[in-house]
């Protein structure tokens, strides 16, 4: 198709997320992408530095997933999952399993991050209406977001995002974060005050709430806000102390992007769910899932169908998102991936903070694992927008949150592409974006 026609045809067809049409740039029409590079149909490469929205993990267009994805459509591209089941759903399963914490044994899949959440949410305030006990509250913390479906919008409710559907929403209690930085000093006691905070909270409501769900570590679509480790720790700790299921939503820190597997591992938790998209199938397919533990698959088996699980989705366990998740494990845990993943977050610790310190433009410099992020002092309207001007024109994919910009690369990143999107970095930061 001649570009001017898809342009023009996308124009008045196409609605796209996340997007104000009215005001704009036409999107990016692309041809190809391999590795970090997406290639548009003029011919003109940009640098995908935000892994198509935090979900490749590997590099476009790896061959051994599109391999396994190709074999796999030739032998089962699709079957029911409800009284059927099939080999790369179940070794996959036994493979997640495997990788996580030892007490999440069981898991339940569906289409996306979103459903990841709300299968979590269902399952949690039926494990306690199965058991006879009346909780049925929920507990969130302030800047996390968790998708976009009516559940996840709940739990996700001190995000900005969800104006236009509050009377959508079924009420939850938000409790602080201390979020932090490289060198902040005053993170001890902004940790002491949030604990305070739901130590009282939980005081009077604890034993009536039912779940609660954090993004462990990093809280990623409020601004790549991260907490420690020890923060985290204390939560959970608290919240099972007073009995409340923990839903760890590891949509976008899972498999490696942080350094461990999972943030669980690198945090020293055990959560009863944890929820997975994205990287799942090292961002080739859609694919969500929902990994829980044998008490809580207990609550629901019973003689009566009215205490099973009755959600699911057409595409639950599609045979191709699996294959592609099992080849995308073997990238995982080959030895070279956690070399090119602690490559990057040395890159990040050294020559970004070296800029982001030169910088009086920048500030609050965090890092886990290969994400970096740092926020700029605001100066005037449309920073934003002139932010991901500036670094599309340099061929540059980053797409900064409100006044935060961050780095969220594939792991097959090179030295040189990290050098080139330092550079650019470090000119909008002396130019203020400007040009
Ligand atoms: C932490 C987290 N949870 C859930 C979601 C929702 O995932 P999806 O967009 O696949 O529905 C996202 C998406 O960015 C996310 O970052």
């Amino acid at each position: 198709m001649e570009p001017a026609v898809l342009a023009e045809l996308d124009r008045t067809l196409v609605w796209h997320p996340f997007t104000q049409a009215r005001t704009a740039p036409p999107p990016i029409p692309v041809r190809s992408a391999q590795g970090a590079v997406l290639t548009d149909v003029e011919g003109r490469e940009i640098l995908d530095l935000v892994s198509s929205w935090w979900v490749t993990l590997h590099g476009h267009g790896h061959p051994a997933i599109a391999r396994a994805i190709g074999e796999q459509a030739l032998r089962l591209e699709q079957v029911i999952f409800a009284g059927f089941t099939h080999e790369p759903a179940v070794e996959l399963c036994r493979r997640i399993t495997a990788l996580l914490p030892p007490g999440l044994t069981r898991c339940f899949f569906s289409d996306n991050g979103s459903t990841a959440v709300e299968v979590a949410l269902k399952m949690a305030l039926q494990t306690w209406g199965n058991r006879g006990k009346a909780r049925d509250r929920f507990l969130a913390f302030d800047g996390g977001y968790h998708g976009d479906t009516v559940g996840a919008m709940s739990v996700g409710v001190s995000s900005t995002y969800f104006k236009a559907w509050r009377s959508l929403l079924f009420p939850v209690d938000v409790m602080p974060v201390a979020a932090t930085w490289l060198d902040d000093e005053a993170v001890d006691a902004r940790e002491a005050a949030a604990l305070t905070a739901l130590d009282r909270h939980l005081e009077v409501h604890g034993a009536a709430t039912a779940a609660a769900v954090i993004e462990p570590l990093v809280q990623g679509a409020s601004g790549m806000r991260m907490h420690r480790p020890g923060f985290l720790r204390g939560v959970v700790e608290r919240l099972k102390a007073k009995g409340i299921l923990v839903i760890l939503d590891e949509v976008m820190t899972g498999f490696g992007r942080l350094g461990p597997l999972f943030a669980c591992l690198g945090a020293d938790v055990e959560p009863d769910f944890v929820c997975l998209s994205k990287g799942l199938t090292g961002g080739a397919l859609p694919m969500g899932l929902t990994v829980t533990t044998e008490a809580v698959h207990g609550a629901f088996l019973d003689p009566s169908p009215d205490r099973a699980f009755l959600h699911g989705h057409s595409f639950t366990a599609n045979p191709l998102g699996c294959a592609a998740a099992l080849a995308s494990l073997d990238l995982l845990l080959d030895p070279a991936c956690p070399v090119a993943r602690a490559g990057i977050e040395r890159r990040h610790r050294t020559d970004l903070a070296r800029i982001v310190a030169a910088s009086p433009r920048a500030s609050r410099l965090r890092v886990q694992g290969t994400i970096a992020a740092f926020d700029v002092a605001p100066d005037g309207p449309g920073m934003n927008a002139r932010m991901k001007r500036f670094f599309l024109d340099r061929g540059l994919l980053l797409r900064p949150l409100g006044d935060t910009l961050y780095l969220l690369p594939p792991y097959c990143v090179t030295g040189d592409q990290l050098d080139r999107a330092y550079a650019g970095i470090e000119a909008g930061l002396a130019t203020g974006f400007a040009g």
